[in-house]
């Protein structure tokens, strides 16, 4: 301990992209501070990433270079491997265990290999005591790992929710200032960076329910579950929609939320994804753009809110940086919070027995009788009708929209009435089902 003090830390960098480049940008400019408030310096040893040549807006020649990324884990001269490469399995773990059973540290930005294989990298991070920091996996720059971790770790966290996808909320929130549809703005999204070539994971809900698995492990002491988060995204959402919510008093975003229920057979933990009506007022209802939002309520702090960027390249080397100056001062401990050994695993909530008030919105043929079919649906599921919103009728028998929403009640009666309408021919696509997020 006393030598760490005046040794600096040592860490070498797999990945030299976007939040590569950034932490090695970040510790240039901020290096000196950081010193001051780590104890100790923190110095790039050496980088590994495909293309030695690219130019990546930072001088990476006065680092050691390691073709094989591998080779970093194996060095004698580097104490924390830095791994921003990304993807689940392939090379980004094989470094990350190749990192930490050589008894280094381990500071990663990738949330899909922490859903996969957290628990088995946090084993071998105890095992050889040695460090395992996520904080950038999730939200970006926004230090809600250390919040769930540090800041409430004497609270019992009853629920945490939020906004963890910076893709669906920029296009949810365009969507909403401009009245396109889902594709124009999804296209604009990618052509100014904020969505993937290949959307799919953002778009269909993946990248924020495992997000939310790693939230709901830290938050509630539980082992990671990324299979047990139910997820659906926002590929069916319409401009309509958006209008629809918006003249009901409500906009619409992609929720991921997690608590645990105490059932008579036992604890069950509740994880899921899925586009929400929010209330204008609620605060959520004001994250806009790439921006993220996680609500956390503990039993003693109350309900906390933590917002800002949740990706880019500053605000995740931010977040990077900020698990290294741990690691430098040695505060380190379980990286889940609890030992792995001691941390529950809960089966899934089933929570058809829950209530909610519910946005239900139907595409039907403009043809009589279409309308009594689906509040006949709604009666025989026992879903009570709060209001119903026919839009204009279209000219020669075409689509029409029909919207709705529940009095609060039992989830299962909705997919019970939904149930009813399968394969009735007065539909023309499937129901959209949003829920409307409670104040
Ligand atoms: N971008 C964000 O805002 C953000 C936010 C939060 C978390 N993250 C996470 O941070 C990680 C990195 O994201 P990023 O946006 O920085 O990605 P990126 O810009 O695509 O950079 C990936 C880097 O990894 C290198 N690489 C890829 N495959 C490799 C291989 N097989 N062997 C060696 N190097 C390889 C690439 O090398 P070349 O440059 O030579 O091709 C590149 O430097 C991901 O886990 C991501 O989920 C990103």
């Amino acid at each position: 301990m006393a030598d760490n003090a005046t040794k600096p830390l040592r860490i070498a960098i797999a990945g030299l992209g976007t939040v590569g480049a950034g932490v090695i940008r970040l510790l240039d400019t901020n290096g000196a501070l950081i010193a001051a408030r780590a104890g100790r310096a923190i110095e790039v040893v050496a980088v590994s990433a495909r293309d030695r040549g690219k130019d990546r807006g930072v001088d990476i020649a006065r680092f050691a270079w390691e073709d094989d990324m591998i080779a970093l884990a194996r060095r004698d001269d580097v104490d924390v491997v830095v791994e921003l490469v990304g993807g689940s399995d392939g090379p980004a773990l094989a470094l990350s265990r190749a990192a930490l059973s050589g008894g280094k540290g381990l500071v990663t930005a990738n949330k899909a290999m922490i859903a996969h294989h957290g628990l088995e990298l946090a084993e071998m991070a105890e095992a050889a005591n040695a460090a395992l920091k996520f904080e950038a996996a999730v939200a970006g720059g926004i230090p809600v790992i250390k919040g769930l971790r540090e800041g409430t770790s004497a609270n019992v966290i009853t629920k945490v929710y939020g906004i963890l996808n910076g893709t669906c909320n920029y296009i949810l929130s365009e969507m909403e200032a401009t009245g396109a549809d889902f594709a124009a703005v999804l296209a604009e999204a990618q052509r100014l960076g904020y969505a993937e070539a290949d959307p799919a994971f953002d778009i269909e809900g993946v990248d924020a329910g495992q997000k939310l698995s790693i939230l709901a492990a830290i938050g509630f002491g539980t082992r990671i579950d990324f299979p047990g988060v139910r997820i659906s995204g926002i590929t069916a959402v319409r401009a309509a929609d958006i209008a629809q919510a918006d003249a009901l008093g409500f906009v619409i975003r992609l929720i991921g939320e997690a608590d645990v229920e105490e059932t008579s057979q036992g604890p069950r933990l509740l994880q899921r994804v899925r586009p929400c009506l929010v209330a204008k007022g609620h605060p959520l209802s004001a994250v806009d753009g790439p921006t993220n939002a996680v609500v956390a309520e503990g039993n003693f702090s109350g309900r906390l809110l933590f917002q800002g960027p949740g990706a880019g390249d500053g605000p995740t080397a931010s977040a990077v940086a900020a698990d290294l100056i741990d690691i430098a001062r040695d505060e380190v401990g379980a990286p889940f919070s609890i030992p792995v050994a001691n941390l529950a695993a809960l089966p899934p909530a089933e929570p058809g027995h829950r209530t909610e008030r519910t946005y239900l919105r139907f595409m039907v043929k403009d043809r009589p009788g279409v309308l009594a079919e689906l509040t006949a649906a709604m009666r025989d599921g026992d879903v009570s009708i709060e209001s119903l919103i026919q839009q204009g009728r279209s000219s020669g028998g075409g689509e029409v929209m029909v919207a709705m929403v529940t009095h609060e009640g039992r989830e299962a009666n909705v997919t019970r009435a939904l149930g009813l309408l399968e394969g009735s021919g007065s539909l023309t696509a499937a129901p959209l089902v949003l829920p409307i997020l409670p104040r």
